[in-house]
């Protein structure tokens, strides 16, 4: 009898369960070298913490290709634990009812307090944190080869639009290809939101692509930005249907090309490659843009998932919002922190000349949301934008029928 109980009790401490170690599966679309490396912080971070990574990545800048991954994840049931998320598709989600609720870590660890109105606004629903951000980027931004511009002979950063179209002949002429770009519609869409910023400033911006004004769309201001937009045309090489946008910054870190106009993702492959600010590469706004930001912020959001996946959850977004890993984070991604209270002692010349013109641009009200990365307008007006701007530039219609395809998007 004793031999037996003994046996039992033996027989059931080997069948208790281990521990079962933590782990999130996360879903992102940070693919590219600078990406990856500083996703990278964040899963080293975690895995310390003992938690587990899953990488679930899903290649194409923008996100349009891991927002489809999503959607058939969570139609099949199966959710990912983390996603990361963009502008109004977080409160769309939300709106389904399927993202966890932040609020408790989000009050315990002061969130409110140190996160810029413009993120938060996207961080919460119905008044309660349903993401964590992770970073703030800005669009209206140019990338230029130092030699390169040289070579060509320009020798003074353009401050308007016409120098700026004066220095891209210059570079063509000299053999170059003027503008790096990559014919997908999100990239042309980025290019679109610094155009313009730079033609109608940021208050026509907002009313004609946040609001939707048709006063604002169906205006001369609308038809100048597509205007601008076929002058660019002229500078991009032949081959740039369909390219990726780091091959596109590839063209100017190695000298082939004189800019590339792109979000601050672009100036991570710069540093990925060991350029330097100032010396290597220049970073400017989109001329006639400088005093205002088109942003937009990559947030992490929690979906349900149940079962024990909550308490990695948790250590995921506190991770994301410790202060020292938004600085080691956002120094290698080109973007800069997600909270007011990080120094900028740790980042170069162009990550801290970003955290001046985002704070100036919240100050004044110049900071606008990003047509092309979701944070102007619900995703499903993008999408039609991004279908007219893509076809203006491909040459398919001209500018007037651009704005009177813009103002029927935007109206339906
Ligand atoms: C943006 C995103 C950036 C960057 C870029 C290219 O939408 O906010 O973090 O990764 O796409 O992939």
């Amino acid at each position: 009898m004793k031999k037996q109980i003994l046996g039992l009790s033996i027989a059931t401490a080997f069948a208790l369960p281990v521990a079962a170690q933590q782990s999130v599966e996360v879903l992102h679309w940070w693919t590219s070298g600078s990406e990856a490396a500083a996703l990278s912080v964040l899963k080293d971070n975690l895995e310390k913490q003992g938690v587990k990574w899953n990488d679930m990545p899903v290649a194409g800048g923008g996100g349009e290709a891991a927002m489809t991954a999503v959607r058939a994840r969570v139609t099949s049931g199966n959710p990912p634990t983390a996603v990361q998320m963009m502008g109004f598709d977080l409160s769309d989600w939300a709106k389904q009812g399927v993202l966890s609720d932040l609020n408790e870590l989000a009050m315990k660890q002061g969130w409110d307090k140190v996160v810029p109105a413009a993120v938060q606004r996207f961080s919460k629903f119905n008044g309660k944190w349903i993401a964590v951000p992770v970073n703030l980027h800005s669009t209206n931004w140019i990338w230029a080869n130092k030699e390169v511009l040289t070579k060509a002979g320009v020798m003074t950063e353009p401050m308007t639009w016409d120098e700026f179209i004066a220095a891209a002949e210059k570079v063509q002429k000299a053999g170059f290809i003027a503008i790096a770009h990559g014919g997908q519609p999100w990239q042309d869409a980025t290019v679109f939101d610094g155009v313009a910023l730079a033609t109608g400033g940021p208050d026509y911006y907002r009313k004609a692509f946040v609001e939707l004004d048709p006063k604002a769309l169906n205006s001369p201001t609308t038809e100048k930005v597509f205007e601008r937009m076929a002058q660019l045309r002229r500078f991009v090489d032949k081959d740039f249907s369909g390219r990726d946008w780091n091959v596109a910054s590839g063209m100017v870190i190695s000298g082939k090309a004189g800019f590339q106009m792109m979000g601050d993702w672009a100036k991570g492959e710069f540093i990925n490659a060991k350029k330097i600010p100032g010396k290597d590469f220049l970073c400017f706004r989109t001329p006639g843009s400088q005093g205002s930001v088109s942003f937009n912020t990559d947030q992490f959001a929690m979906f349900k998932v149940g079962g024990d996946k909550g308490a990695a959850q948790i250590k995921l977004a506190s991770a994301i919002m410790d202060p020292a890993f938004q600085t080691a984070f956002n120094v290698v991604k080109g973007s800069v922190p997600a909270r007011t209270d990080v120094p900028d002692t740790a980042f170069d010349d162009c990550g801290k000349k970003g955290m001046k013109d985002l704070a100036e641009a919240s100050k004044k009200n110049t900071l606008v949301g990003s047509i092309g990365h979701g944070h102007a307008v619900p995703a499903s007006i993008k999408n039609a934008f991004y279908d007219v701007i893509t076809r203006h530039f491909n040459g398919q219609i001209d500018s007037k029928k651009a704005v009177a395809e813009m103002l029927s998007a935007a109206k339906n």
